[in-house]
């Protein structure tokens, strides 16, 4: 009898301590490796959809989430062009933008996506970052507090590829004053950055980070070599006179190997995860090309560990044909095999 009654109370110790333990880590604040591998593989969605000037004429719709998560994707980088929607003497965003942007969050939640935020003003503020610093840091006091409350799947993107007259110096003041305000309102928040000069593999060195905070993901974008990445793209200067480039010698695959392997070298020597936060090749490239390029940075990618988030759903380098509604079936399967 008395050993009957040791059993039980053994027992509902055991029982209690397992709840316990388990209400402490469904609590527990997702460390940036842990998000890494919940990002996993991804889509840049909606930078260039009419969708933020009137909902009405979006292309993009809320099927669209269910496809992207039924295609095998678990985040979308929502790209922001927020600084045309918001106000030049208040800075505050529009009210309209802002509807626009939780319809596209909801909805991606709703799916159980990871959403990315990521700003993507970066051609303006390389022009002029001290005219626009006001804006940028507006826009990020604003997104912080609207998400102070946001589940663990909303991340935030400081700034898409900071590049020209923001450089190495000036992006180290701007990202620091960003991170800042955002971690007044959200303290253990998973942030993105990526070093100066487009996000370059090749600046990492130059990205010096604030040790103590251990809720950052550092992103590089990957479009090498751009003389195939980027042949017939016309904002692409020369490139857009060039054609006829392929790609997929074992010398060409060797080189995205070593690049991303310097990455994985600086990422373990620093102790951060990381997030390939573009990578692709433009539409007028051969589609074979294309393909195999696409599936061996999303491979290499993944065999480092990295989450990874195509360039892009629609607009260009498209994986998905919203006219046709239907993937773009060589490189959908080049990125979800
Ligand atoms: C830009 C796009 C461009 C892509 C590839 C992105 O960061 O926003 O406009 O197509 O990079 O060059």
């Amino acid at each position: 009898m008395n050993c009957k009654r040791h059993l039980y109370a053994i027992v509902i110790v055991l029982l209690s301590f397992m709840l316990l333990q388990s209400c402490a880590q469904q609590n527990a604040v997702p460390t940036a490796a842990e998000q890494v591998k919940r990002m996993g593989r991804g889509v840049n969605i909606i930078g260039y959809d009419p969708i933020w000037k009137n909902l009405a004429d979006a292309r993009f719709q809320e099927k669209h989430f269910k496809i992207i998560k039924d295609g095998g994707l678990q985040t979308v980088r929502i790209n922001l062009h927020a600084f045309r929607h918001m106000d030049d003497s208040t800075l505050t965003l529009e009210p309209n933008w802002l509807k626009t942007l939780d319809w596209a969050v909801d909805n991606a939640l709703k799916q159980d996506l990871m959403v990315i935020l990521d700003l993507h003003n970066f051609n303006e503020i390389a022009t002029d970052p001290v005219g626009l610093k006001p804006k940028f840091l507006a826009f990020w006091r604003q997104m912080a507090t609207r998400n102070k409350n946001a589940s663990d799947n909303v991340i935030f993107e400081i700034l898409n590829e900071p590049n020209r007259k923001l450089d190495a110096q000036l992006w180290d003041q701007f990202y620091r004053e960003a991170l800042a305000i955002i971690r007044e309102t959200n303290p253990t928040r998973t942030v993105i950055l990526g070093p100066p000069n487009w996000n370059s593999i090749h600046s990492l060195n130059e990205l010096q980070l604030p040790e103590d905070d251990r809720h950052l993901i550092v992103t590089v974008h990957y479009y090498l070599p751009m003389r195939f990445t980027h042949q017939g793209a016309p904002w692409a200067g020369d490139l857009v006179n060039v054609s006829g480039v392929t790609w997929g010698t074992d010398e060409e695959k060797q080189s995205v190997v070593d690049d991303f392997q310097r990455v994985q070298e600086w990422a373990l020597a620093h102790d951060r995860p990381i997030l390939l936060g573009e990578f692709g090749a433009y539409d007028k490239g051969d589609m074979a090309s294309r393909a195999a390029y696409t599936a061996h940075c999303a491979r290499t990618a993944e065999t480092l560990g990295w989450a990874w988030t195509y360039w892009q759903f629609d607009s260009d380098f498209i994986v998905y044909d919203i006219d046709n509604d239907k993937w773009v079936e060589p490189i959908w399967k080049a990125l979800v095999p």
